[in-house]
Formats: C-alpha cells, sequence, structure tokens
C-alpha cells in the first residue's frame, strides 16, 4: 500500500514538474499542446493545398500563360531560382526615399500571390538568423515556401481557392535572432506560431496585433525581455498564449485575465506585480504564473472569474494575505499549486469543496491552524502536501492519508505527530498575532451548505 502511493506520487510529481518544465519530454508536449489542446491543428490537418506547381498560375507575369494550365511553364529560360539575390536591407533608409519595403522577386514563379508577397519577409528574416545548428534555413529557398521547413501552407479563412503560409512550427530548431519584428508581424494568414525552444530575443512587435487569425502563439523558451508583450491584449483571435521561460519582466495587465484564451502559460520569467484583484471572467483552463516573482494576495474573485481552470499552477512567488474562501469555487481544478509563497492564516473549510482535485500543495508557506478534516476526505487526492507551515491540529481523517502517504505534513507544529518543528521554532511564529479578514467565511463550505462543523 504505502509502496504504491509513494510511486502514484512520483508519477504526480514527474508530471507536473515536466508540465513546468517546457522540456521536449512527452508530458510535458502535451501541456505544450502539440498533441491534444488543439495546437499545430493545422499542422496536423491532412487538406494542406497539395503542391503542384503545373496546377497553379500567376498571370502576374508574362511568361506565365494561365489560360493554358498543361503547358509547361517557360522556367528553363529563367535563372535559377534560388540563385537570386535579395538586395540587403540598409540599416536606414535615405530620408529623400520612400521606406523601403521588399519588393516581390521578379523570376520566380508563386503559387499564389501571398507566397510571393511573403518571400521576401521570410528572406529577410533569414538574412538576420545568426545561428541555425540543424540546418533549417537552407531549405528556405526559392518560390515552393509551402516546402520550406517549419512552414505550412493552407487556404486562408477568407478566399477558399487561395493558398497561403498558415502556421510556423519552428519548435526546436535552436535559431537566432535578435528579432522577430518584421517577420512574425508581416505574415497576414498566419495562424498557429510555434518557436518552442529557440534563442529569439528582443522585444514583441506590437504590430502582431494585426493578425486576425492568430489563434496560438508559443514563444515558449526563448530569450524574450522587455515588459509583457502588451499588444496580444485585445487580439480576439488568439486562444493560446504560452511565453514561458523568457525573461519577460514588469506587470502583467489585468485585461490578459479577461480575454478569450484558454491556455495562459506565464512562468518562468520575472514578472514582479501584484495579481490583480479583480480578474473579472475568463475561459483559461490553464493558469501557470509559478516561479515569478508575483506579489500580494490571491484575487478573491479567482474562483468567479476563473472557474472552469483545471490547472492552478502559483508555486514559488511572494504572495501574501489570507487563502480566500472563494478557492472552493474552483470545482474543476485537478491540479492546484501554491507552494513557496508567503501565505497565511487558516485553510478555508471551502477547499473541501474542489472535488476534482489530485495533486494539492500548499506547502512552504506560513500558514496555521487546524486543517480541516473535511478536506481528507477529498475524493480524488493523489498527493496534499502542508509540509513547512504551522499547522497545530490533524483530524482522523487526516492522520489515515498521512498513515498511507498522500498527505505530508512534516515540519509544522503539531503535537505528537514525528518530523514536526521544534518548539524553538513553532513559539516566537505564534507569538504574532494574526488575524485574517472575512473570518467568519472560513468554515463555509458552499458545495455542502448543509455541513454540520
Ligand atoms: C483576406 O484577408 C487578408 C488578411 O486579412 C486581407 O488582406 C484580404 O484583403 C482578405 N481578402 C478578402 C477577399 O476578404
Ligand atoms: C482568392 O484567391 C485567388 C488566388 O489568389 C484569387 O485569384 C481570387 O481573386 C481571390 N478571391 C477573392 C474573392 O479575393
Amino acid at each position: 500500500m504505502k509502496i504504491s502511493a509513494i510511486s502514484i506520487f512520483w508519477v504526480v510529481l514527474l508530471f507536473t514538474a515536466g508540465l513546468v518544465a517546457g522540456d521536449n519530454s512527452e508530458e510535458s508536449r502535451v501541456f505544450h499542446g502539440d498533441d491534444n489542446n488543439g495546437k499545430n491543428v493545422v499542422n496536423n490537418r491532412k487538406n494542406f493545398w497539395p503542391w503542384d506547381e503545373d496546377n497553379y498560375c500567376f498571370p502576374l507575369w508574362p511568361f506565365s500563360d494561365c489560360s493554358k494550365p498543361d503547358e509547361p511553364l517557360p522556367i528553363p529560360a529563367l535563372p535559377p531560382p534560388s540563385t537570386l539575390p535579395i538586395p540587403p536591407i540598409p540599416l536606414l533608409s535615405p530620408p529623400s526615399l520612400p521606406p523601403l519595403l521588399p519588393s516581390i522577386p521578379s523570376g520566380l514563379i508563386f503559387a499564389d500571390l501571398r507566397l510571393a508577397v511573403v518571400y521576401p519577409i521570410i528572406q529577410n528574416f533569414k538574412n538576420i538568423i545568426t545561428s541555425d545548428p540543424l540546418g533549417i534555413t537552407k531549405t528556405w529557398v526559392g518560390s515552393d515556401i509551402c516546402r520550406y521547413k517549419g512552414f505550412f501552407c493552407d487556404k486562408p479563412p477568407n478566399n477558399s481557392t487561395a493558398i497561403s503560409v498558415a502556421s510556423i512550427d519552428f519548435n526546436g530548431f535552436g535559431l537566432s535572432a535578435t528579432t522577430l519584428e518584421g517577420f512574425l508581424d508581416q505574415l497576414p494568414d498566419l495562424a498557429l506560431f510555434h518557436a518552442n525552444s529557440n534563442f529569439f530575443s528582443g522585444t514583441l512587435s506590437s504590430n502582431i496585433a494585426k493578425l486576425p487569425y492568430l489563434y496560438e502563439l508559443d514563444l515558449s523558451n526563448n530569450r524574450f525581455t522587455g515588459p509583457f508583450p502588451l499588444a496580444v491584449i485585445g487580439m480576439e483571435s488568439l486562444s493560446f498564449l504560452d511565453i514561458r521561460f523568457n525573461q519577460f519582466s514588469g506587470s502583467i495587465p489585468p485585461a490578459i485575465f479577461t480575454q478569450n484564451l484558454n491556455v495562459l502559460f506565464l512562468n518562468d520569467n520575472n514578472f514582479v506585480s501584484a495579481l490583480p484583484q479583480l480578474l473579472g471572467t475568463t475561459h483559461i483552463l490553464y493558469l501557470t504564473l509559478a516561479n515569478n516573482k508575483f506579489t500580494g494576495p490571491l484575487p478573491r474573485d479567482i474562483a468567479k472569474a476563473l472557474s472552469a481552470l483545471t490547472q492552478v499552477l502559483l508555486m514559488n512567488n511572494q504572495l501574501t494575505g489570507c487563502l480566500p474562501y472563494e478557492l472552493g469555487f474552483l470545482n474543476e481544478v485537478t491540479v492546484f499549486d501554491i507552494s513557496h509563497n508567503k501565505l497565511t492564516g487558516p485553510l478555508p473549510f471551502s477547499l473541501a469543496c474542489m472535488e476534482r482535485v489530485s495533486l494539492l500543495d500548499l506547502s512552504a508557506n506560513l500558514l496555521d491552524g487546524m486543517v480541516p478534516d473535511i478536506i481528507c476526505q477529498l475524493p480524488n487526492l493523489v498527493k496534499i502536501s502542508l509540509s513547512d507551515n504551522y499547522f497545530t491540529q490533524v483530524g482522523p481523517y487526516c492522520r489515515n492519508l498521512i498513515n498511507i502517504g498522500i498527505l505530508d505534513i512534516t515540519n509544522n507544529c503539531i503535537p505528537g505527530l514525528p518530523s514536526q518543528r521544534s518548539l524553538f521554532d513553532c513559539a516566537p511564529f505564534f507569538a504574532q498575532p494574526r488575524i485574517c479578514p472575512y473570518m467568519e467565511t472560513y468554515t463555509i463550505i458552499p458545495c455542502k451548505p448543509n455541513f454540520i462543523h
């Protein structure tokens, strides 16, 4: 019994670690969503426009005879496409000239004007890539953009006879560039941009707000700096935002929580702000803010705002204040981890309403008082950690969970239990009075209104 409980613990622990780690393990890829969470939908679609040069004809160039699609195009008369040099873009345009825009190259035949338009944009981006360990950009030559490594084409939503770059997947390519400006923001039909584990840096251009179809933006595990990319605020199409494992800093605009996102991964950056106290309403299912420097209390309206949340990962921040009883309204949550913060006060009985929770980690805070035994009766608990706090009392259900290895409550102040803090540790803590607001709410169990304490 003990062994199986411990192994379940490790499975859950590794699972959670992978979730936050942003590595390329199988578990984390699920949470990157490459398989299950709606990501790569376009990539996985099998209805990419089939590339068949002869079927496409572009009346833009004199040598294309669109009336006779079966006749071979006079390609041999042209210079080989890949040798066409791209004129370098000067750093500063002479003031007397209009701004230098990438020009559509002559001599290449594109399946669609949309591809011709993005060709110079891609080539300009290729020129600023300073490192390409896998030789990806070697494939970025010629007019067949849909076969460039990392690029995927599809029909744009507003024209079913056209073909355009719909998706970019640079995950794990290890590319280095000091900016995505002039590239990402200039691909008008882009729906997905996945660039996990590259070395892209700089700040994010506000022009991405003009991409009407972008719904998944994954910039995780890069070198981005600067403030939260405000451009994503108000992007109606966006449903997946993953900027974890970068060096973004400053505060989080509260408006991001009211946006129509399903997934918001902000963990492992340098965000410092207090969590917004009024979150509004959102559709966020996955919220990870872990490993930042968030301060202040948990928002009281967290559950009203985020009732659909299934994962709440707030560990390793500097959150303070008491736990709001409203946490009990997070009845869809399966993983709730607020460990390694500075949260104080007792546990609200309402935690007993997190009926789906399997991992509940409140360890390494400044929590105290009795552990409501009803929390230890949650039906789906696999692991609950209350260690490294100042709890003083546990009831029979909790003691049973300790015995079978599900509850870790070491390093508290519970008389008679092994591995507790010393009196020297406990006494000074309790010498300071600690008061939480709304004390009368702590025994309310919203899902069991008739519960008798
Ligand atoms: C389709 O959408 C693109 C990108 O927003 C836009 O430039 C183009 O004008 C639209 N075309 C039509 C036919 O609506
Ligand atoms: C759709 O795209 C095709 C190919 O680019 C183009 O010929 C056609 O005019 C477009 N239709 C509209 C309504 O814009």
